[in-house]
């Protein structure tokens, strides 16, 4: 019994692998890319990149597991989401009121401990922040929402 369940489960993960989700990844250079339009740091930028960029961006960096699946469908459907909410490569087509409150979610975020999420530092470690880093970012969304009119 037990052993025909496994197989029958190994034939079902075997047949998925057949399934290969389009990928996250953008040739051209993002126009309204926030970095061309506002003062993002390096510092800023490299904390953003290795630790949201992979769901709130134009292009993620693919891990090994995205080619099995169905890790390839749970990534998949955290960048659709994470990009409907947030894309830092499209961050200046939002309106200023948008512009905002969006900073404000990150500064939200990131002091809840929300993002990045939390199964996904499991995994990519190099995404974890410190909480200097944290106050790195909460300090520069802040200040870049004031700056914004
Ligand atoms: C593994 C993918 C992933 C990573 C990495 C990630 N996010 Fe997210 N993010 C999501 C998803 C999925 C959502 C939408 C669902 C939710 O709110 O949980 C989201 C939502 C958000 C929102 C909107 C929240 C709201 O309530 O409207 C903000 C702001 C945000 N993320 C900021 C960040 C920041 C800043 C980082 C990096 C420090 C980051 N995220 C890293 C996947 C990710």
């Amino acid at each position: 019994m037990i052993r025909k369940a496994l197989l029958i489960l190994a034939i079902i993960i075997l047949l998925i692998q057949m399934f290969r989700p389009e990928q996250n990844i953008s040739a051209s250079a993002p126009a309204n890319a926030i970095e061309a339009h506002y003062p993002v740091s390096k510092r800023i930028g490299a904390l953003l990149r290795s630790s949201c960029y992979d769901c709130h961006s134009n292009n993620t960096v693919y891990p090994w597991y995205s080619k099995v699946q169905p890790f390839a469908w749970w990534l998949r459907s955290h960048i659709t989401e994470g990009k409907r909410e947030l894309n830092f490569d499209e961050f200046n087509s939002y309106d200023n009121k948008k512009k905002k409150h969006k900073l404000d979610e990150v500064v939200e975020m990131i002091e809840k401990n929300e993002m990045p999420l939390s199964s996904y530092t499991l995994i990519h470690k190099k995404a974890v922040l410190s909480s200097q880093e944290k106050n790195e970012i909460i300090a520069w969304a802040k200040e870049l929402k004031n700056a914004i009119h």
